[in-house]
């Protein structure tokens, strides 16, 4: 089997970020979310895949991936013009697949267990689709599946109206080749996209086999701040403790932290579950439980809790704790001289700041 991963698209949800960078790299607990994706495929002995990019983030994409050695796979990128829709990213990929099964995973979701049995039951199967449900008591707001009593999909709805079923279609998919037929007869939804809920249903018209397996462990689509701050918070509790960096004799490290090489802590605490990226210096401050600090940044005189931070920031001599943040690359937090009770601000568009 091969693995298509969809690493481009629009990313509105998660805009400032993505103006300038692919929400499929933001990191969780110090590790871009594509890497789990990744991490998955290969797992499940996936090692042939193609990643779907855009022309604004597709250079990043392929800077942090390179040809996948790192993880045992064979990565290509096939460039999608523009976001046409999940359909469409499977059209541009019939050459690389050919007449393969193929799992095609969202590049911004993220599951806690893998997907080692849902692959091994489709590679040996005779389904020609499986879909991954997750149970949600509303999920009015996502694609929904009915089943029949045989764990068959007799019916998709995007978004439905009135309650249908409790199941809500996530971002991974398994296909044999009848799905080229359907995204290659699929017309644009009005919101001008190939959707892949039309492509399912396609399928289910002609009487394929279609078949749902259900999550038993969580699920996040990274789509949106609260949701990376979910997922960081879960990944972080079940991280593995390790110091490879640098702690002084006047720090205190508390319960689940890992501190990555080259970092740098100094009279602190840190109080986990934290990660603390690599190159990192954290000086007189408090960093509290549910945060990830990643590479190369400075935070320094302050108290900084349940955030994530990005690369080569600095926050520095802010009086009140930040909490519940996402910060940006290359951002600068720190308190203005002058007035006290002025707040000094460069903000880009789209920002979000609670006071
Ligand atoms: P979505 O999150 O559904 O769409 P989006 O990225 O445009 O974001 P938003 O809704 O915030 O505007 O996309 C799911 C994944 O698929 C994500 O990793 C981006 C990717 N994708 C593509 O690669 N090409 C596309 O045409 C679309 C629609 C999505």
């Amino acid at each position: 089997m091969k693995g298509l991963i969809l690493s481009g698209g629009k990313g509105t949800r998660l805009r400032p970020f993505t103006y300038t960078g692919a929400k499929q790299l933001v990191p969780v607990a110090n590790k871009p979310v594509l890497f789990y994706a990744i991490e998955d495929l290969v797992e499940a002995d996936i090692r042939d895949i193609a990643i779907v990019i855009s022309p604004e983030t597709g250079e990043q994409v392929k800077q942090a991936v390179g040809d996948g050695a790192r993880f045992g796979a064979r990565v290509e990128y096939i460039v999608q013009d523009a976001p046409r829709g999940i359909a469409h990213g499977i059209k541009i990929a019939q050459p690389f697949i050919g007449a393969d099964k193929f799992v095609l995973f969202l590049g911004d979701n993220f599951i806690r267990d893998g997907i080692v049995p849902q692959v091994d039951a489709f590679r040996n199967g005779t389904m020609n689709a499986q879909i991954i449900l997750y149970k949600l008591d509303d999920p009015s707001s996502m694609g929904v599946a009915v089943l029949d009593g045989d764990g068959r999909v007799t019916r998709l709805v995007e978004k439905p109206q009135q309650f249908i079923s409790p199941y809500a279609v996530i971002g991974i998919y398994m296909f044999d080749a009848h799905v080229f037929e359907a995204v290659n007869a699929i017309k644009p939804s009005a919101r001008g996209e190939l959707e892949i809920t039309d492509t399912i249903q396609y399928l289910i018209d002609r009487d394929l086999n279609v078949r749902a397996h259900l999550l038993s462990g969580w699920w996040i689509d990274t789509g949106k701040m609260s949701d990376i701050l979910e997922a960081n918070r879960l990944v972080l509790d079940i991280l593995q403790p390790r110091i490879e960096g640098q702690v002084d004799t006047a720090s205190r490290i508390e319960g689940r932290v890992v501190i990555e090489k080259e970092a740098h802590i100094v009279n602190s605490t840190i109080r986990g579950p934290a990660i603390i990226g690599e190159r990192t210096r954290v000086e007189n401050a408090f960093v509290g439980p549910y945060t990830s600090i990643y590479h190369d940044c400075l935070i320094r005189q302050c108290e900084i809790e349940h955030s994530v931070v990005l690369e080569h920031s600095h926050i520095e001599n802010l009086s009140r704790r930040l909490a519940d943040s996402l910060v940006g690359r290359h951002a600068d937090i720190a308190r203005a001289g002058g007035h006290t009770q002025t707040l000094k601000m460069m903000i880009g568009d789209y920002s979000q700041v609670g006071i």
